[in-house]
C-alpha cells in the first residue's frame, strides 16, 4: 500500500499583485530596449523544457555541479554543521537537497520555492523518507524579498545552511546578486554558511553551445517565453516571427539571450497597447553572468563572508563555494 503524504508545515509569504505584474511586463516591452523578466520561462511547459536542457550534452553546468558536489561531498560534509538548518532556496522537487539529507542530517529542511502545490508535494515526500527532518515549506520569491528570521530563530541552536545550487546567482545582475548574497548573510549570525554553485568563464564556443544546443531545447525554452506573455497579457506575439538568438558578452562577462523579430511586424499587447518590432530588433530574455573565481570570492567578501572554502572540477568550469560567516 502506498503510505498517505505527510503534510509538512507550509508559510506563504508570497504578495502576488497581478496588476502591477502585468503593468510592468507590458512595460518592459513597450520600451525601446523590450525586455521579458526571465521569471516568466518557468510556466509548466518552460519547466520541462529546463529540465530537458539540464539533460544536454551541451549543457554542461548541471553535470559539472553534480560531479563536484558528489566527488567533494565528504569533504564539503566535514565542514558543515550539524544538526542544521538546511535552506533550499528555489528547491523545486528537493532532489538535490535529498542527496545532502543523509550526509549532513540537518534537523530541518526549509524548501523556499514560488510554486506552492509543487512545493508541498515535494516536501511530504521527504517527510516520508526522512522522518527524523522536520520539513517546512516557505511559498515565497526570494529574489525579491528573504525574511526566515522568525522562523530560524525558533531554533537558536541549529545554524542556518543555505543551499543555492545551479548557478541560479548568474541570472541577477551583479548588484542584485551582491543584494542577495548580503540578504543571505544577514541571516546567517555568527555560524551560519552558504553553498552556492557558480558557473565560470571558460571559451566562447562551449559557453554557446551551452546556450544554443543542436537539438534546440534551448530555442524553444527561450521562445516558449511569448506564450507565456500571450496569456498574461492577452498578446499575440507569433512565435514563428522571432529567432532565439544567445551570445557571449565577453566585456560584461555574460550570456545574453535574445528572441530577434525576423520581420517588420505589429504586435497587440492588450489593454490597448501596441508594439511595432523592426526586422532584427530584439527582445532581451536573460543574462547568465560567468564568474572567476577571485571574483566571486570577492563578491562573497562585499557581502559580509568573511572566508570560504573552494572546490572546482578537473576543467575548472563551475565552482562550489561554501562561505562562513
Ligand atoms: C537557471 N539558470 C541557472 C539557467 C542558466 O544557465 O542561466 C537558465 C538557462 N537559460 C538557458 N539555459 C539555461
Amino acid at each position: 500500500m502506498t503510505p498517505a503524504l505527510a503534510v509538512p508545515r507550509l508559510e506563504n509569504t508570497l504578495v502576488e499583485d497581478h496588476t502591477r505584474e502585468h503593468h510592468l511586463l507590458r512595460q518592459h516591452l513597450l520600451h525601446p530596449a523590450a525586455r521579458i523578466d526571465s521569471k516568466y520561462f518557468y510556466d509548466d511547459v518552460g519547466c520541462e523544457l529546463f529540465t530537458h536542457i539540464c539533460e544536454l550534452d551541451e549543457y554542461y553546468p548541471t553535470r559539472t555541479e553534480a560531479t563536484i558536489l558528489s566527488h567533494c561531498g565528504a569533504e564539503i560534509a566535514a565542514v558543515l554543521p550539524g544538526c542544521a538548518q538546511w535552506i533550499d532556496l528555489g528547491c523545486g522537487d528537493c532532489s538535490k537537497s535529498r542527496k545532502w539529507l543523509d550526509k549532513v542530517q540537518p534537523s530541518r529542511l526549509v524548501g523556499v520555492d514560488i510554486a506552492a502545490d509543487f512545493l508541498q508535494h515535494s516536501l511530504a515526500k521527504i517527510a516520508i523518507s526522512h522522518p527524523g527532518v522536520e520539513c517546512i515549506g516557505v511559498v515565497s520569491d526570494f529574489t525579491q524579498a528573504l525574511e526566515l528570521r522568525d522562523l530560524l530563530s525558533e531554533q537558536p541552536l541549529s545554524p542556518p545552511v543555505f543551499f543555492y545550487p545551479g548557478s541560479s546567482i548568474g541570472n541577477f545582475a551583479r548588484a542584485e546578486a551582491l543584494q542577495l548574497l548580503r540578504r543571505i548573510r544577514e541571516h546567517c549570525g555568527e555560524h551560519g554558511k552558504l553553498l552556492i554553485g557558480v558557473d565560470l568563464i571558460k571559451s566562447r564556443d562551449v559557453l554557446e553551445a551551452a546556450y544554443d544546443d543542436r537539438e534546440g531545447v534551448t530555442a524553444a525554452f527561450n521562445l516558449n517565453v511569448l506564450k507565456v506573455v500571450n496569456r498574461e497579457l492577452h498578446a499575440d506575439f507569433l512565435l514563428e516571427n522571432f529567432r532565439h538568438d544567445a551570445v557571449f558578452n565577453e566585456f560584461d562577462s555574460r550570456i545574453e539571450m535574445r528572441l530577434v523579430s525576423q520581420k517588420h511586424h505589429d504586435v497587440s499587447l492588450g489593454a490597448g497597447s501596441v508594439r511595432h518590432f523592426d526586422q532584427g530588433e530584439s527582445i532581451l530574455t536573460e543574462y547568465s553572468y560567468k564568474y572567476t573565481p577571485a571574483d566571486f570570492a570577492a563578491m562573497l567578501a562585499e557581502a559580509g563572508f568573511s572566508r570560504h572554502h573552494y572546490w572546482t572540477d578537473a576543467q575548472h568550469w563551475f565552482g562550489v563555494f561554501l562561505a562562513e560567516a
